[in-house]
């Protein structure tokens, strides 16, 4: 399949672009598409064969449902009901990177929810993702652009690495600000649960009602017991090729744990990063080392991790070695995805 890529540099005078993947969607294809999140890959929400599409492209598991992506927060057509927290997380989230499930109404096939009666609604906070839904006079539903299992792209050039020929369109532009998926708040039971941690954090939706909670699945690693509620969680995500180590603790600490593993593994023959702080830029001995940004700015160590994942791989090291953050903020979506990424490989380094 040959695969249009357009990058817009401005809104306006590259609306064609837009229009023309608009029209894509509306004839049941596939596009990619950037949104403040990650990238996104598209089709027409109420149209089975062309969500089927998705999935092949991606190689994505057929029980994981997808995100509808919208452009208004008027949504009665899809779901059953609006319960009040919802509306209340909607009016003051949306939009943005944050996620409802409600109970869906039929004219949602069962292929975009995976059989499940509910869906993830959000509206993007990006421009031309607004525009594209917009111009294609249809919810688009969108996992991740990216192949089942890598790391989320958050800049066209890693959909292009992932999709080329895989579907129909692929829109750049803006580079993904949040740089993690959207925070997914199941609305279908009361208090809602968050079910993946993201950039509206659990402390921003308690000021909405602070008896909203994590799902417990998030607690702890996924095991037969513990199913968690967004089919996806369970699957292996967000992985580079290189095997991928965390270790946390206090930070002195940490960077002699690291600089002794890199020592060893460097002496075995393998080539090792280490994914860390700005702060902490110059305190490594030896490996590729690569700075996510301040420790005093989460939402930059957020915008920059999948990225640094991919890079790591283009490096080609065979490890990589990445301290850990505090679990408060977005810090619990930075480490949720990189417990996920190390396949919870994790060192307590006190
Ligand atoms: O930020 C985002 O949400 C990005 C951008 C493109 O909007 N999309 C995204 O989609 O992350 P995806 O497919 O990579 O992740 C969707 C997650 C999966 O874990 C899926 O299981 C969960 O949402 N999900 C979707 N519908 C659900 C439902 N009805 N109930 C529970 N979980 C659901
Ligand atoms: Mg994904």
């Amino acid at each position: 399949m040959e695969t249009k890529v357009a990058i817009i540099k401005d809104i306006n005078t590259d609306i064609r672009f837009i229009e023309e993947a608009g029209k894509v969607i509306r004839n049941g294809g596939t596009v990619a598409f950037p949104t403040e999140t990650v990238y996104g890959l598209g089709a027409n929400a109420l149209d089975d064969e062309a969500v089927k599409k998705i999935f092949i492209a991606k190689g994505r598991p057929q029980d994981n449902p997808l995100i509808i992506h919208v452009s208004t927060k008027e949504i009665s057509g899809l779901v059953k009901d609006v319960p009040e927290v919802a509306q209340k997380i909607i009016d003051k989230f949306w939009p943005g990177p944050l996620t409802v499930i409600l109970e869906k109404k039929d004219i949602i096939p069962n292929v975009t929810s995976a059989n499940l009666n509910t869906i993830g609604i959000r509206m993007p906070n990006s421009e031309i993702a607004l525009k594209l839904i917009e111009l294609a006079e249809r919810p688009i539903a969108a996992p991740s652009a990216n192949i089942s299992g890598r790391p989320s792209p958050t800049e066209v050039e890693r959909c292009v690495e992932d999709l080329n020929g895989r579907v129909d369109y692929i829109i750049g532009g803006e580079s993904s600000d949040i740089g993690v998926e959207s925070t997914i708040v199941d609305c279908t039971v009361n208090p809602p649960l968050v079910l993946r941690p993201g950039g509206i954090t659990l402390e921003m939706l308690k000021e909405i009602n602070p008896e909203i909670e994590l799902d417990k699945a998030l607690k702890s690693k996924p095991n037969d017991d513990f199913k968690p509620k967004a089919p996806g969680m369970k699957y292996k995500h967000y992985a580079p090729n290189a095997h991928l180590k965390i270790i946390k603790g206090k930070n002195e600490k940490t960077i002699e744990i690291i600089n002794e593993i890199v020592e060893n593994y460097i002496e075995k023959g393998n080539d090792v990063a280490i994914l860390t702080t700005n702060e902490n830029l110059n305190k490594f001995n030896n490996g590729k080392v690569i700075s996510l940004g301040s420790e005093n700015d989460l939402k930059e160590i957020a915008k920059n991790l999948f990225e640094a994942l991919r890079k790591c791989d283009d490096l080609g090291v065979q490890y990589i070695l990445c301290q850990g953050f505090e679990e408060n903020g977005v810090g619990l979506a930075i480490m949720n995805r990189l417990n996920k990424a190390a396949g919870y490989d994790i060192l307590r380094s006190e």
